[in-house]
């Protein structure tokens, strides 16, 4: 039988368990994908913490692998081919997994697997978070929040080759050097000091145009204070817990936006899917975007994965191998 990460309850990483569970058979439009990569990403644990959740599941949203068999009726994709996904719910944890071709992306021969469960979520979500929720432009100034995060690098170094000014923040040192080499200036050390004081400094007083705030509570409203009159924070994540309430007048004060965007209300159309992948790809192939594995684990250690996650410990991106 196939192995899988499986949980039983909500709870901290040592409900993650690995075990025997049946082959998956795809049904009509589905594919069986054999896993060759599986990526690890916050929202794996706010799901591993859920508490309203069905048990018992199989965690994991971003997964890389080989097509192995096809259900009737697929169209897009066939036997032997190299796909990826990004997925609102989870199954990712697993040596095999059945799902609707339809979530698929092909990957091209030039981006290997492991490096491939980099970007399919965090890649993706810098190309919405970089082009459409706030359209970056040369000159502007950002602020990106754990800046040496998976997330973080890929935003700081992207940002950074749009043309932008990229001010972070990180938690020690050692992420400031991470946040550094991929084109964050000035890494600001928001445990230590008060970020949107430091970044009013920085920037001469005028504050930045974009927040990137994955924090949650204990950012969120710090990151209003950080922009400038016309400035967008993007709350796209709560790593510290959900943020506080905020009022209108609050915004009002410098005729500020703030949205609260989800990677998959962006990939839910097919075409914008396809187009962002397009983007993704291309940054890679340019260096924008730089899918790098900084620590790879066996499935079966998933634990560990979250426990290292969790404890603020990781540099970029962590991938499960199965
Ligand atoms: N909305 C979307 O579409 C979307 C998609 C992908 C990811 N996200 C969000 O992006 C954020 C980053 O995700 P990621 O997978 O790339 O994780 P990550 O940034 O690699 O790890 C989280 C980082 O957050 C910082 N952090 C601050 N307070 C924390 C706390 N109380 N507990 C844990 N970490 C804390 C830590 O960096 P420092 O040590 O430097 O503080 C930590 O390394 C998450 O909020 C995630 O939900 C959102």
């Amino acid at each position: 039988m196939p192995k899988a990460i499986v949980q039983q309850a909500a709870g901290g990483p040592e409900v993650l368990t690995y075990q025997d569970v049946p082959m998956p058979r795809p049904g009509p439009g589905e594919v069986l994908v054999r896993h060759t990569a599986i990526g690890v990403n916050f929202v794996d644990i706010y799901r591993r913490r859920d508490t309203t959740a069905k048990y018992p599941l199989i965690p994991g949203a971003e997964g890389v692998g080989v097509v192995e068999a096809a259900g009737p009726g697929v169209r897009l994709v066939k036997t032997g081919d190299r796909v990826g996904y990004a997925t609102r719910t989870g199954g990712a944890y697993a040596e095999y997994r059945a799902l609707p071709e339809g979530a698929l992306i092909r990957l091209p021969p030039d981006i290997a697997d492991d490096a491939a469960a980099t970007i399919l979520l965090k890649g993706f979500t810098a190309e919405y978070l970089l082009h459409r929720t706030h359209a970056v432009r040369a000159g502007e100034t950002i602020l990106v929040h754990a800046a040496a995060g998976g997330m973080g690098l890929t935003l700081c170094r992207w940002a950074r080759a749009i043309g932008a000014r990229v001010l972070g923040t990180v938690s020690t040192p050692e992420k400031a050097a991470a946040a550094t080499a991929a084109g964050c200036e000035s890494p600001i050390l928001y445990t230590r000091e008060d970020f949107a004081a430091r970044a009013k400094e920085l920037t001469g007083g005028r504050c930045v145009d974009v927040v990137y705030d994955g924090i949650g509570r204990a950012t969120f409203l710090q990151s209003l204070d950080a922009l400038a009159a016309l400035g967008h924070l993007i709350s796209y994540g709560q790593a510290s817990g959900h943020p506080d309430p905020f009022t209108l007048t609050q915004l009002a004060a410098k005729s500020l936006t703030v949205s609260r965007p989800t990677l998959f209300d962006y990939t839910a159309d097919r075409a914008r899917y396809d187009d962002m992948a397009v983007r993704v790809f291309d940054a890679v192939r340019r260096g924008w975007v730089q899918p790098t594995v900084q620590r790879r684990i066996a499935l079966s250690d998933a634990a560990e994965a979250h426990r290292a996650l969790e404890a603020r410990e990781t540099i970029g991106a962590t991938v499960l191998i199965p």
